[in-house]
């Protein structure tokens, strides 16, 4: 396994449209043992192939990643069968996005199919935590970040700032 740098806004291949996986093979296998590494490295509980350059629709996730033995979730191809019409709140980050967060409203409850790391098909009923951020991943597939969600005002204040960081780095690396 290997760390991958997590890309961050603002970033054009964050705003790619993922691409359908066509095999479930050794490689992607090995694209989801890194994303995971990676994702438990930053910490995080969430992440999507794209936020680490690879414009796949590919998953993982791990809400108890503080638990042993660790319990990761691998979505290959996750498509959205239904979803609740009532709204849950919750407060969201983003490794994309770095110390930035917000409440975001999304569906409370979603029924999703995937393939699981073994190429195998698989549903899940997901409410709460676990329903948004699969949908907060799911997004990521369409290159859509949260803070698409916010006022145009606040999405470009986030952005700026980000930006701003971004140069800070540059500079202590130079
Ligand atoms: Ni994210």
């Amino acid at each position: 396994m290997a760390l991958r740098k997590i890309l961050t806004e603002p970033n054009e291949v964050l705003r790619q449209k993922s691409l359908k996986v066509e095999k479930v093979d050794k490689d992607l296998q090995k694209l989801m043992d890194d994303m995971l590494e990676t994702m438990y490295a930053a910490p995080g509980i969430g992440l999507a192939a794209i936020q680490v350059g690879v414009p796949k629709r590919v998953i993982v996730l791990d809400l108890d990643h503080k638990d042993k033995p660790k319990k990761p979730i691998y979505f290959v191809n996750p498509e959205i069968i239904e979803k609740s019409e009532n709204n849950s709140t919750y407060e969201e980050g983003c490794l994309s996005v770095p110390g930035q967060f917000a409440e975001i409203d999304r569906p409370d409850k979603c029924h999703v199919k995937y393939l699981d790391y073994y190429g195998q098909p698989k549903e899940i009923k997901a409410e709460g935590m676990l329903a948004t951020c699969i949908q907060h991943e799911m997004d990521h597939l369409e290159g859509i970040l949260f803070i698409d969600y916010l006022s145009k005002l606040k999405k470009s204040m986030i952005i700026k700032k980000l930006s701003k960081q971004k140069k800070t780095v540059e500079r202590i690396v130079v």
